[in-house]
């Protein structure tokens, strides 16, 4: 079935300026929700689906609304990979892929690593007085644990970074620019050297992580699969966990009470980090297509259709959420959507909980004294398939 890239017939059409959705998404989003809850957006290219319930709807549906979006930029930058194909083939990836991600082996194989990691990058920043957390503290942290987890022992931090740029930027390459997709390419290349020295080692000699158990699999996993599933997970699991340890640190400098509270019972970190997905969701939405006519939000939509399920969107429904856009803690618990849901839900769910709300909040609050938000910092969210600060400039008191 191939991809149909014009509006469904009798789908509300409504035009979006991209620049307006990077700066502040929401107000568009809540337009959408009210009105037209599914609704064809030419500059997308696709049916936007904006309703918690449809969007849950659609994810209890993974046999209409495949993950086989054809033509994407996802599958032109790194090739057939778990997060774009359906089960069975799917089934068989994730089975290979996961296991080094599940809870236990986080607590018992990765987390002592990862403390020390952030105590060795909070120790070259203590005395300054003065930091970009995202830059000097988050995003090196998260990129050495996923080279961790995913068996890469020779890629430093810095490479993870580079390559998940350079990935994401072929990955929303939408004007075709050719240096973005030379960079996408260097990147990939340098991806697939390094995996495959990975694999080879783990051959000789299983280490827990990501790609020895996709070599050690026993449902076989070829190395170009292993290699383009490391590459999805590099183009994905950087910017998350860093944005929301970045918001979620910028949320609280924000509000001192709360930040107070939340020093005085460590056990609320938990809920700060689930807050700070639903109220910012790191990935604003993902793409599906639809194997056979379908309806959904009163529009039948014809087999081949392109909908974008957009969970920044369905986490701010006021039917589910009251007071939606507020960022407040203590809210009831309703599950959000921002680590998705069905067969695809965020294989890396378990390390980024880890990593942001048992270690990296708590250890940059409890080392770096009276932390504030940088005066005059120019720090701003941008995005809207992905959201996050920019940079987050903050001072402390050095002794
Ligand atoms: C707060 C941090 C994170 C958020 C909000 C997040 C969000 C998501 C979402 C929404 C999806 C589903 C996309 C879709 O269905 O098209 C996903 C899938 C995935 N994520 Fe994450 N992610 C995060 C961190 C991570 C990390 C740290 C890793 C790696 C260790 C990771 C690895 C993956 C993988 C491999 C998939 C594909 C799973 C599959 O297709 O079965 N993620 N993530």
């Amino acid at each position: 079935m191939s991809a149909l890239t014009t509006a469904a017939p009798g789908a509300p059409v409504v035009e979006l300026d991209l620049a307006e959705l990077r700066h502040d998404p929401y107000p568009a989003y809540a337009q959408l929700r009210r009105s037209t809850p599914l609704a064809w957006v030419p500059s997308v290219g696709r049916h936007l689906l904006t309703r918690y319930d449809d969007i849950v709807h659609a994810e209890k549906l993974p046999e209409v609304f495949s993950s086989r979006e054809e033509g994407s930029l996802l599958l032109r930058t790194v090739g057939p990979n778990l997060l774009r194909e359906d089960d069975p083939e799917h089934r068989r990836l994730r089975a290979a892929a996961e296991p080094p991600t599940r809870p236990r082996q986080v607590r018992d194989l990765w987390a002592g690593t990862f403390e020390r990691t952030a105590h060795e990058l909070l120790d070259r920043i203590a005395d300054r007085g003065e930091a970009d957390l995202i830059a000097d503290f988050a995003e090196p942290l998260v990129a050495a644990n996923l080279a961790l987890v995913l068996g890469l022992r020779t890629a430093r931090a810095e490479d993870i970074a580079d390559w998940s740029r350079a990935m994401m930027a072929g990955n929303s390459n939408y004007a075709d620019d050719p240096d973005i997709w030379l960079r996408a390419e260097q990147a990939t290349r340098a991806i697939e050297d390094a995996v495959a020295e990975a694999a080879e080692a783990a051959r000789r000699e299983p280490d827990g992580s990501v790609i020895s158990s996709m070599v050690h699999a026993a449902d076989p996993v070829s190395l170009t699969e292993i290699q383009n599933n490391v590459k999805v997970v590099i183009g994905g699991g950087v910017n998350e966990p860093r944005d929301v340890f970045g918001v979620g640190a910028w949320a609280l400098l924000r509000r001192p009470e709360v930040l107070d509270r939340v020093l005085k019972d460590p056990a609320s970190w938990k809920r700060v980090f689930e807050e700070t997905a639903r109220w910012i969701s790191p990935i604003g939405m993902y793409p599906r297509q639809l194997t056979r006519d379908y309806e959904i939000a009163g529009v039948t939509l014809p087999a081949g259709s392109r909908v974008a399920l957009v969970i920044a969107s369905g986490n701010r429904d006021e039917s589910v959420f009251e007071r939606a856009e507020e960022f407040d803690i203590d809210r009831p618990h309703r599950p959000h959507l921002a680590f998705g849901g069905g067969p695809h839900f965020c294989m890396g769910a378990w390390v980024a909980r880890h990593e942001v709300s048992a270690l990296a909040w708590p250890l940059v609050f409890s080392r770096l004294k009276d932390l504030r938000l940088a005066e005059g910092a120019a720090d701003r969210l941008d995005g809207w398939v992905f959201r996050g600060l920019t940079s987050l400039h903050v001072t402390w008191h050095t002794a």
